[in-house]
């Protein structure tokens, strides 16, 4: 009676043993910090591109929030571009003064000294779409300078659902000589996954 105690308290010894070392296998490998591999190799491509200018203009914060989401992946210099006159609050006030604005093909002056060109050599500009359409103080920004040879630009959008729209075309006339990269477009309701947006779009497009 007492062998067979003996043995079952050895065999629970056992079980015991067992189950422990199966748990310690089952631990999962360390993860990888996110975007480990996105950073790293972005930070490559930025000793190669020189120095850079991440732009924008926002209205309601939607551009600014993924100018500064790229920021934070590609370093450089962040830069709002902010107008001389002061828009309506009201988004029906809004439709209207950005309409008129297109179809007179105005060019809204900028407030303070804009960034100098020279200094950069990729530049990513962010905007709202308006009227399917890049504001018209991009214009301004962009016909400011006289030449953007050798240089990149990446559009980036934020839009109600309109994506780049037509902008692609405006942007390329305005900036003269430089080399247009593929554009990034978040609409208001992709703003929650818009940082995996902004780190998939850098790692497959920013060479
Ligand atoms: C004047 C005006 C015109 C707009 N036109 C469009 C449009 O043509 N297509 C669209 O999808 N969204 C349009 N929108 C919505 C904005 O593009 C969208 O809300 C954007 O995220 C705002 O960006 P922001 O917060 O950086 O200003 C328009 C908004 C305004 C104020």
């Amino acid at each position: 009676m007492k062998k067979l105690g003996i043995l079952l308290v050895g065999l629970g010894f056992l079980l015991v043993a067992f189950v422990v070392a199966l748990l310690t296998m089952r631990q999962p490998e360390p993860k990888e910090p996110a975007n480990s591999r996105t950073v790293t190799s972005i930070s490559r491509k930025r000793k190669a591109s020189g120095r850079i200018l991440v732009v924008y203009m926002s209205r309601t914060g939607h551009t600014k929030q993924v100018a500064e989401e790229l920021h934070r992946h590609v370093g450089g210099d962040l830069y709002q571009l902010k107008t001389q006159k002061t828009y309506p609050q009201s988004y029906q006030k809004m439709l209207d003064v950005a309409q008129s604005e297109q179809d007179a093909d105005a060019r809204p002056r900028l407030k303070g000294q804009l960034p100098k060109l020279a200094r950069y050599q990729t530049i990513f500009l962010g905007y709202p779409i308006w009227w399917d359409k890049n504001p018209m103080a991009i214009n301004t920004f962009l016909e400011h300078y006289p030449d953007f040879k050798g240089k990149t630009i990446y559009p980036f959008t934020t839009s109600g659902s309109s994506g780049l729209g037509l902008s692609i075309p405006v942007i390329r006339q305005n900036a003269r000589n430089a080399k247009i990269g593929k554009g990034l477009a978040v609409t208001d309701a992709e703003m929650k996954r818009m940082p995996r947006m902004v780190a998939t779009w850098l790692e497959e497009n920013y060479k």
